[in-house]
């Protein structure tokens, strides 16, 4: 009880301790998780091996798979529930929803809790410690409210801006998104908890998310979207890993010998359980072919790792044996992760204002400063009158939808329903958190007349933009799960609203919620830019005090801006004019999708402008400062595969830069990659000194078996941007061949 009421901001204070276990007490643990679990296996009767194998959604709303009305007395309203096995004393499994917090799940449970900002904004911070932070504390917010698992780590690349869940996650570079998944996963487990990484893999579009056919060759994957994963489960080591609706070369990512078995299981020799996504499952061969866990298994119609896995498993002796692996793998994880001897219970403390302060950090590290014509901003607390104009910013900001959704204590600022029926009309309304920017920005300027209007009409804004000194224009974008973006424009007309303002009022301030880059027709006009995504529940004070200049902008985008739908590897959104809209990817009888990931193959985001020698609207890296920075002295030794330099702060106040390292030819072929970054906090006028890790799978390709580093001549360059680097250093580097 007492550990119960242990407060977030200790729980989050312990994952810095937990930091400096020793490695070889965690081999140890490893090793005595694994023996435990073989030792439950052989106690498990027929029948109780299939019970961790197979579960329901604990959602109290009817059966929903539970075998009986009855809703399990230990079970929390949340995404999934397994059965636990008493007699043996395996904990269940209680799971919830997401990367940004514990979702709400349509309202099912009134509890609130803290929502970090979107991955988009995570991963602009470049800050794996931070991050670490985060998951920590909504992996201790999980515990509190009596669940052991977290269904977060989103890995999946930016392969396209329009994916309606690019918010989830961590960017397009395989290095960045998998050290900060890494990060968060770290963060979460350090609560005793198991987290997912998910959705492996290759799952970049929610249209025809059920049953679209991503065809790519095994080099392309393995350098890309599964090098993100690959790295994600080095540094996080999550207990599961959720694999994916689509279908990767003509097999359901579930139901995939290649990604699960060969890759995943053999490759990495990664020993956690495969769990389905909800719904993913639709044949008993997943067994074979690595599933370990089907979940929610009601919306497969078929308990295909329930009941038909212990059928099969009676009559065919290569069941039998996944059975006991399937359960090995599981008890792995609960024992690995300390489920059983540190269990979660409901009824925890929560500190919510600690935990807000967490997200405040994340969302003011995060948002990202795009453009500062004559330096209006930081704004003068002196500016008499100020115009603010949209984005519900009296109330507060803007968070994405579909199964990560939070809503904090209270619920939310603004609700916009998007209607519907059925069982899953409840999870899509567009929600704010409660943190108004508005009523930040008076509190940071008390002197200053400021004035709201909602932007609904643009006569009324242009008036309202007129008589202002400064406008602060708030656009927003929702974005969901379930639905990808048709295109880069901002909805409800506001494109043409912000043009309109802007040519109305110079002094014209843009601040951006949304999930994922969008197209600026109208950025010549304006004389600020400032990107803070879905900034979560302490959005609205973290962008006035970047505003006020209270906190210095350091973010750095994790993903290019395109400058048009024609810089994409796909202009035309897939499937976009062929399949039925629905918002599940629900496949209608005969419906098809194909999607040929080879066009940009591994060459995503900024690679594939510097493969075509385009120029994106922002490039990945790219973010803006209220001072200046210079880097310097790059070296690069071969030997310990390091990179180091300088970064100073040559400008008048304090603020972070993250120095970003990139190679530019690998034996003599131009690549671009980035192959290592730092973010350094600095005083005006101080250097430091860095030094980065090269890993050297991001010099190298993938030859059918493992990773080859050509000998030869290879090139590096510090940058503030992937298209602004500085004249690049040579390097020979020895030919060699690393293990997958
Ligand atoms: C999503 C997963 C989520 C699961 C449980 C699925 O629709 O794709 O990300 O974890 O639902 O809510």
């Amino acid at each position: 009880m007492r550990a119960m009421m242990i407060s977030g901001k200790t729980r989050v204070l312990g994952t810095l301790a937990l930091l400096l276990c020793s490695t070889a007490a965690l081999a140890d643990d490893d090793a005595s998780a694994s023996s435990r679990a073989a030792a439950t296996v052989a106690k498990m009767t027929t029948d109780e091996q299939t019970i961790l194998t197979h579960g329901i959604m604990p959602m109290a709303l009817g059966d929903f798979g539970s075998g009986g009305p009855k809703f399990p007395d230990d079970a929390v309203p949340g995404a999934g529930y397994i059965y636990g096995i008493p007699r043996l004393n395996v904990p269940s499994l209680r799971e919830t929803d997401a990367s940004l917090g514990v979702a709400y799940i349509g309202g099912l449970r009134k509890d609130g809790a803290t929502a970090l900002p979107s991955g988009m904004a995570m991963a602009s911070t470049w800050n794996p410690a931070l991050i670490e932070a985060g998951g920590a504390m909504i992996g201790s917010e999980a515990k509190a409210k009596g669940f052991n698992v977290m269904l977060a780590g989103g890995t999946n690349l930016m392969r396209d801006p329009r994916n309606g869940r690019t918010f989830e996650y961590m960017g397009e570079d395989p290095l960045l998104a998998g050290t900060l998944a890494g990060a968060a996963i770290r963060g979460i487990q350090s609560n005793h908890i198991i987290s997912t990484t998910k959705h492996f893999a290759l799952n970049d579009y929610e249209t025809a998310r059920d049953f679209a056919n991503i065809i790519v060759s095994d080099k392309n994957a393995r350098e890309s979207d599964l090098l993100a994963f690959e790295i994600a489960i080095e540094q996080g080591k999550p207990g599961s890993v959720m694999c994916a609706y689509n279908k990767i070369n003509d097999h359901y990512a579930c139901d995939n010998d290649y990604t699960l078995n060969k890759v995943l299981k053999g490759d990495w020799g990664w020993k956690g359980f495969v769990m389905s996504d909800w719904g993913a499952v639709h044949s008993p061969t997943t067994a074979l072919n690595g599933l370990d866990q089907q979940s929610a298994w009601i919306l497969d119609g078929k308990d295909y790792l329930g009941k038909i896995l212990a059928e099969n498993a009676a009559k065919d002796p290569a069941y039998a044996a996944r059975v006991k692996d399937m359960n090995q793998r599981v008890l792995y994880a609960i024992y690995a992760n300390k489920l059983d001897s540190d269990p979660a219970m409901k009824g925890g403390a929560i500190d919510f204002e600690a935990h807000g302060a967490v997200a405040q950090k994340v969302a003011e590290q995060g948002i990202v400063l795009l453009r500062n014509e004559g330096n209006i901003l930081p704004l003068a607390a002196s500016a008499k009158r100020i115009t603010v104009i949209g984005g519900y910013a009296d109330s507060g900001v803007l968070s994405g939808g579909g199964s990560s959704q939070v809503e904090g204590p209270g619920g939310p600022a603004v609700a916009i329903p998007l209607g519907g029926d059925g069982a899953f009309a409840l999870f899509f309304s567009q929600a704010y958190q409660r943190s108004s920017p508005l009523k930040a920005m008076k509190a940071l300027a008390p002197d200053t007349k400021f004035s709201f209007t909602r932007g609904d009409y643009i006569t009324d804004a242009v008036i309202a933009a007129k008589k202002a000194d400064v406008v602060v224009i708030f656009a927003t974008q929702w974005s969901t799960e379930g639905v990808d973006l048709p295109d880069l424009s901002l909805p409800h007309g506001q494109d043409a609203l912000i043009d309109a303002v802007a040519s109305a009022n110079p002094h014209t301030i843009v601040v951006l919620e949304n999930g994922s880059p969008v197209l600026m027709p109208w950025l010549n006009k304006t004389a600020a830019v400032l990107e803070s995504w879905f900034p979560g529940a302490r959005g609205g004070q973290a962008i006035a005090n970047i505003l006020y200049g209270k906190v210095n902008p350091s973010g750095h985008l994790p993903g290019s801006f395109p400058a048009s739908l024609d810089q994409l590897p796909r202009p035309a959104l897939p499937g976009a004019e062929t399949i039925e809209p629905d918002f599940q990817g629900k496949a209608h009888p005969g419906e098809a999708l194909t999607i040929d990931y080879n066009i940009e193959g591994a060459d995503i985001g900024y690679r594939w402008y510097a493969r075509n020698h385009t120029k994106p609207l922002f490039p990945f890296g790219f973010g803006l400062s209220y001072t200046s920075f210079a880097l310097s002295g790059l070296k690069v030794d071969a030997h310990n595969m390091t990179a180091s330099f300088t970064v100073a702060n040559t400008g008048s106040v304090a603020g972070d830069d993250v120095a970003q390292v990139y190679l530019t030819s690998a034996a003599g072929t131009a690549h671009e990659r980035l192959v290592g970054f730092q973010r350094v906090s600095l005083a005006p006028g101080t250097k430091q000194s860095v030094t980065v890790k090269i890993d050297p799978r991001l010099l190298a390709e993938w030859n059918g078996t493992g990773w080859t580093v050509r000998g030869g001549q290879y090139s590096f360059a510090l940058g503030t941007s992937a298209a602004d680097l500085q004249p690049a250093i040579s390097t020979n580097i020895p030919a060699k061949t690393l293990k997958p």
